[in-house]
């Protein structure tokens, strides 16, 4: 295999911020590591904390450890709050309400939010995997912005054409759907138009 240095991968930024679906984020993670071309920043919020804490069997610290660099929420100074700091783009996984209210306004006041303004002031691709249930007007409303200033919101929706028969069905459909806008095949990931119909 030929032999890749640190400096000609991709380096991709990812965010996890409260909502529900820590364990999206972590299984991302995950598959992002089987492509030793890419290299992850992630930065996870307080309240993913909680989640992660809630939803799945993992501490903070070792959701951590699944990415190439990881960062304090604190901390604004990191490579990843500059936009000359090359980087392929975002993916916020999953993403609260309260942290796309907060990318609508440019409100940036931890590393995350930081790190999608610079997403999108650099106008790189930004993946937003909202989740919210029932979605408010207010929730609408901004997402309506995000995605007209350029991000990709993406819910993490339930499909049932690829015949789901498990969570791990589920959660790797919609992973598949996020790493396809960045180029990065996810294994097992059911494309209509590849599945046998019989
Ligand atoms: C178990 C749990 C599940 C939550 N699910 C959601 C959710 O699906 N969507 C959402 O917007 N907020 C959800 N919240 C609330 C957010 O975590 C809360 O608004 C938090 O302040 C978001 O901050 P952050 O965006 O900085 O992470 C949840 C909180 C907990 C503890």
């Amino acid at each position: 295999m030929e032999y890749m240095t640190k400096v000609n991968r991709k380096r991709l930024v990812i965010g996890m911020s409260g909502a529900s679906g820590a364990p999206l984020g972590i299984e991302l993670l995950k598959i992002v590591r089987e492509h030793p071309e890419w290299e992850t920043h992630l930065v996870i919020s307080k309240g993913a904390e909680e989640t992660i804490i809630q939803e799945t069997a993992y501490e903070p610290r070792e959701v951590m450890n699944l990415a190439d660099k990881a960062y304090s929420i604190k901390d604004i100074g990191a490579s990843i709050a500059s936009g000359t700091f090359k980087t392929e783009g975002m993916i916020i996984v999953p993403c609260s309400m309260k942290t796309v209210a907060g990318i609508v306004c440019g409100y940036s006041d931890n590393l995350l939010l930081r790190a999608a303004d610079v997403t999108i002031k650099e106008r790189r691709n930004l993946v937003i995997v909202a989740r919210e249930c029932p979605l408010s007007t207010i929730h609408l409303r901004n997402m309506l912005s995000l995605s007209e200033l350029g991000a990709t919101i993406m819910p993490p929706m339930i499909t049932y054409y690829n015949k789901p028969t498990s969570m791990e069905d589920l959660n790797r459909h919609i992973i598949g759907k996020i790493l396809d806008r960045f180029g990065i095949q996810v294994n097992g990931f059911r494309r209509w138009g590849e599945i046998s119909t019989g």
